[in-house]
């Protein structure tokens, strides 16, 4: 089964972006012929600032090589080393009804929130299907907010295929239905917008911060606590082994256990899980060249069965 995922480089790595999209996509690489890469065409659409751009890019690489992509199993890639997509995605537009873009909810919602309407956000959809469909996968592990872009997706190729003669596999959308939202500090979701993040490679001071300041109940030391109903031990579920876990939750029962010594085992659990990758990061980021050299391997690889499509697809419509 052949697995293709893209992130848009847009911003610091936080654990609700590893808990709730990073890990669930890396877990599915490992078991598939995989297809990876940094959405930075797309990123365009809302960052016009080409120094944040190439930062975020280079963030997203070692990240993603930092937590545990195995770049000899997947491609690793930056979609603007595959310029075929555009070609692509042209021949798509042709089949794609203006109905199908104007119900997109991703475009509405970013219009709502202050994003000037530009045809490129506009045409993003379709930007979308050709990198899912270039390379022919089979399935696209998607957040829920990302499932219609996969349906609108699928309709394309369906019309397509119809039209044309059979080009496309039809892709399939995953979704990660049993990833809990992640809260933040301030108990609501996790999420760079509200500032309520904690960063995965962030300096050990500021995360030890910002856990100290995480907010809880008034209730005093000596009072027995329902662990289930705090932010603290939320978030300590995420890194700790079943034993810790129990362990934390009958302190919390027992009383006489207070949030800020569940706050400084909290921040021991998330330096031990992340210290690893921050070593692996940390010895990456010496070494750029070799990045680079994954890069543009996975780009190869994605590019060779990237023109064989685009190939097919011209020769269907005409072009050849
Ligand atoms: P943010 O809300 O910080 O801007 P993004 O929208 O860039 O994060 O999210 C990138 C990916 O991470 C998405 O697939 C999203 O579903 C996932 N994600 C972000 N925040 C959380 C969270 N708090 N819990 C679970 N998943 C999350
Ligand atoms: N639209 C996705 C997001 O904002 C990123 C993305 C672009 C993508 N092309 C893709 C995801 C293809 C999966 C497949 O998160």
């Amino acid at each position: 089964m052949r697995v293709l995922s893209g992130f848009q480089p847009s911003g610091k790595l936080h654990v609700g972006n590893y808990f709730g999209a990073m890990k669930p996509n890396l877990d599915l690489h490992r078991e598939n012929e995989g297809f990876l890469f940094i959405a930075n065409y797309h990123a365009l659409t809302t960052v016009h600032d080409p120094a944040a751009l190439r930062e975020q890019t280079r963030d997203v690489a070692l990240d993603f090589l930092a937590c545990g992509l195995d770049p000899e199993k997947t491609a690793f890639y930056r979609q603007s080393d595959i310029p075929e997509v555009h070609e692509l995605a042209w021949l798509l537009s042709i089949v794609t009804p203006m109905g199908l873009l104007e119900r997109c909810h991703s475009y509405k919602d970013k219009l709502a929130k202050g994003i000037a309407a530009s045809h490129g956000l506009f045409a993003y959809p379709v930007l979308m299907a050709s990198d899912i469909l270039i390379v022919q996968s089979d399935v696209v592990p998607v957040g829920k907010d990302q499932k219609q872009h996969v349906e609108v997706t699928r309709d394309i190729a369906i019309k397509f295929n119809n039209q044309f003669g059979e080009v496309f596999r039809i892709p399939e959308p995953v979704i990660a239905e049993e990833v809990a939202v992640v809260p933040g500090l301030d108990g609501q979701k996790m999420s760079k917008s509200y500032g309520n993040t904690l960063e995965i490679f962030g300096p050990a001071k500021e995360i030890k911060k910002r856990i100290m300041s995480i907010a809880t109940d008034s209730r005093p030391l000596e009072a027995p606590k329902d662990p289930e109903g705090n932010n603290v031990f939320k978030l300590f579920k995420l890194f700790a082994t079943p034993e810790q876990r129990e362990e934390m939750a009958r302190k919390f029962r027992a009383g006489g256990y207070g949030y800020g010594s569940a706050k400084k085992e909290l921040f021991e659990a998330f330096d031990a899980y992340f210290a690893p990758m921050r070593e692996k990061r940390a010895a990456l980021e010496k070494d750029m060249g070799y990045v680079e050299s994954v890069l543009q391997k996975g780009a190869e690889k994605a590019r060779t069965i990237g023109r064989e499509t685009l190939f097919r697809a011209r020769k269907a419509v005409g072009l050849d």
